[in-house]
């Protein structure tokens, strides 16, 4: 296993495109099942969890050609499917349910179980699923579904699951009728698969709403041109986080403003200085890091997937900052970790008070999810000295090329084998 090591406290400056959007790419990848042929699809970021959902459709039975154009060949369906050894790598996994009960009436899944950020159910996925005329048994670890037909029905969420919507879409366009769904998520990439879907010739209405509804057809196709993954909203904000955490100018190109909404706010908040254009986002800062208050909420406000990566810009600011987390019951463990390098953070159920001291220390710290392993990564740019982050095979799930991109920006960064110890083997990596 390798090991990222970073030599911290040099401000960032320059310009990075963003990669097409992990969580958009795995549900489009998974519906591609819903239309037996070819499928051509463009600003595939090249990521560990891409990887392992092209080799869950192969194990499927559907060949495919990775690449930033990959390719997937959904002809013929051979297994219906999700072992557990695929699942515990990715808990999206569960996105192929949807897809194989509508295309071939059975899909076996092994239950992703709890993870880092918490216990992470998948009742309200089923409910829905059952709505639409599908019966689940539990069996040895798996959901055993079936159906003798899929049925348009109203379906209210209790909360605004991302994927739970998603694996509910992608059964509903193939349903006898009409279907409704209530309370559905309204994340940008549940957009990108809806788009997706009427490419292939879906009917969906209200997309981007909260309420979804879907005329099913009897067919779905591939679609004659490629279709473009939307830009990753997550990676562009970790990013102009890097520039705020460290200090510096950095621009991200190839993404949407539009769609960061509330955490541009929040940078301002804390004294960054923003400025966009269509596709772009500059983040410039230079005086010291104001104290913040933020809220995790589903779309469209501040992205969970942004809360430990501000986390760590509250450790360098100065003064008092309040994180409230209300998506995952469990999402505050890099906090222990950022304690590590030095920073004051007290947690109290669902709600963290970050003293900032100004700066944090350089160390070796470990984390337990991605955007955990991001945070400490920022830390790591901010703290002077040497800072090891170990597990990053997290960081390799969901950031295409991070160390490319960060050396770009001028930081001192790189990857070693986890044991090496070597001062003058991990400078040359850092230069490297
Ligand atoms: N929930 C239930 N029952 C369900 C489904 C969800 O109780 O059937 C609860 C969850 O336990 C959680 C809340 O509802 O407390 C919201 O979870 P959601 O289902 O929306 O999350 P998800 O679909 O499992 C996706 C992203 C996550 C992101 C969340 C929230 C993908 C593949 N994953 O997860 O991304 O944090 O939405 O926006 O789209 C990441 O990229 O690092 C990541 C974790």
């Amino acid at each position: 296993m390798e090991k990222l090591v970073l030599d911290g406290g040099v401000p960032l400056t320059g310009t990075v495109a963003a990669s097409g959007a992990k969580n958009a790419a795995l549900p489009i990848l998974m519906a591609t099942l819903l239309a037996p042929g070819e499928h051509r699809l463009a600003n595939v970021p090249d990521l560990a969890d891409v990887s392992h959902t092209l080799s869950l459709l192969g194990r499927i039975g559907c060949p495919s050609l990775a690449g930033s154009t990959t390719r997937v060949d959904t002809t013929r369906i051979a297994f219906s499917e999700a072992p557990y050894d695929v699942v515990r790598k990715m808990r999206a996994s569960v996105l192929v349910l949807g897809p194989l009960l509508a295309r071939e009436g059975a899909a076996k899944v092994s239950l992703p179980g709890g993870c880092a950020i918490g216990v992470r159910p998948i009742d309200q996925h089923l409910k829905g699923l059952e709505a639409l005329g599908c019966r689940f048994v539990l069996e040895g670890g798996y959901v055993i579904g079936e159906t003798d037909g899929l049925r348009g029905a109203e379906i209210h969420l209790d909360m605004p699951t991302v994927t739970g919507t998603e694996n509910i879409v992608m059964a509903a366009v193939l349903a006898e009728g009409t279907s409704v769904i209530d309370n559905a998520a309204r994340e940008p990439e549940v957009v990108d698969l809806c788009n997706f879907l009427v490419t292939l010739g879906a009917k969906i209405e209200g997309i981007g709403t909260s309420r979804l509804v879907i005329e099913g057809v009897s067919r779905l196709t591939p679609a004659a041109r490629p279709y473009r993954i939307l830009p990753d909203r997550i990676e562009t904000g970790t990013y102009l986080a890097a520039a705020a955490c460290a200090s510096g100018d950095v621009t991200v190109t190839d993404t949407d403003p539009s769609e960061l909404g509330a955490v541009l706010d929040t940078f301002r908040e804390a004294g960054c200085f923003v400025e966009t254009t269509p596709t772009t986002i500059r983040l410039r800062r230079d005086g010291p890091v104001r104290p913040f208050k933020l809220r995790t909420e589903p779309y469209p406000g501040f992205p969970t997937d942004m809360q430990a990566q501000f986390m760590t810009l509250a450790c360098v600011g100065v003064g008092t900052s309040e994180i409230i987390e209300t998506i995952f019951e469990n999402r505050f463990l890099h906090a222990a970790e950022l304690g590590r390098m030095g920073a004051r953070i007290e947690t109290h159920g669902n709600t963290a008070k970050v003293h900032g001291t100004g700066r944090l220390q350089p160390a070796s710290v470990m984390a337990s999810d991605l955007r955990a392993s991001a945070a400490l990564v920022l830390a790591g740019l901010a703290a002077e000295g040497l800072t090891e982050v170990l597990r990053i095979y997290h960081l390799d799930r969901g950031y295409d090329d991070l160390v490319g991109k960060l050396r770009t920006l001028g930081a001192r960064i790189g990857r070693v084998s986890d044991a090496e110890r070597d001062p003058a083997r991990i400078q040359q990596a850092l230069v490297a």
